[in-house]
């Protein structure tokens, strides 16, 4: 079975509300015919709404975070039932500038991801190692760990609405993209914990993500490997044009 190809854009804390549909609007105007591949966008939740109803159906969207609880005394924060009436599919969980400039835990992203199906919403969970892991040699130990605590409870029919996203941390933001042969033997050893954990069948319908300094000169190598399924994008998806040359790689 040939799994889902997602691009996904995190906005991250960039555009207001008119940056925002201006960019909706240059991605939909630009998009052309890309058969079975999702598109993606995770504006600030103070403008999903608005993005939700400019994506007409044709972009998906999601939201970068929520807390666990339905509702409460919890200022600032978020909840799924919100996300969910924002009009929001998806919610990006345990990202790395969550995990490490919010100390996020893995403890926090596993409730995360529960409430993420209790309330209906399709979790996209980011995983990825420091450079001080990777040069200690310890990426596969430390994504291998990230993805068993996110996981702990979900089951095998929830896996099936599952996005990975492996994003190296030492990639985000810094212009060092992982090279293709890196991201794609992330890939397979988060695929064997996922063997692991599921079998064989659950663990090849779910979609990774590779995300960690994507361009338009890095795409067509990274999208090669047949364990890289897609792209998630920071900077690079702030530009239509920049989105959209990453989204159109050997169509
Ligand atoms: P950059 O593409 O800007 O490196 O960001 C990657 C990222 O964090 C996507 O979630």
């Amino acid at each position: 079975m040939k799994r889902r190809e997602i691009f996904a854009g995190n906005w991250k804390m960039y555009t207001t509300l008119s940056e925002a549909l201006e960019l909706v609007k240059g991605i939909i105007d630009g998009l052309g015919n890309i058969g079975s591949r999702e598109v993606i966008v995770f504006p600030p939740a103070v403008n999903a709404r608005e993005v939700v109803k400019a994506c007409g159906g044709k972009i998906s969207v999601g939201l970068q975070n929520m807390y666990h609880e339905k509702e409460g005394a919890f200022t600032g924060e978020i909840s799924p039932v919100m996300v969910k009436d924002a009009g929001a599919r998806y919610i990006l969980i345990g990202h790395s500038e969550r995990r490490h400039v919010f100390k996020e835990s893995d403890g926090m992203i596993n409730k995360k991801v529960k409430a993420a199906y209790e309330y209906g919403l399709e979790p996209v969970l980011c995983v990825g190692e420091l450079l001080e892991e990777r040069e200690a040699g310890n990426s596969e130990i430390v994504v291998e760990a990230q993805l068993r605590a996110a996981c702990e409870g979900i089951s095998a029919e929830q896996m099936k609405k599952m996005v990975i996203a492996y994003e190296p941390v030492w990639a985000i933001g810094t212009g060092k993209v992982a090279t293709p042969e890196i991201a794609d033997s992330m890939h397979k050893s988060i695929r064997k914990v996922l063997a692991a954990l599921y079998g064989n069948d659950i663990a090849a319908m779910v979609p990774i993500l590779y995300g960690g300094s994507v361009k338009p000169d890095n795409i067509a190598g990274l999208f090669s490997p047949e364990d890289i399924d897609g792209v998630l994008v920071g900077g690079a998806s702030l530009k239509a044009k920049s989105f959209l040359d990453i989204i159109h790689v050997k169509l």
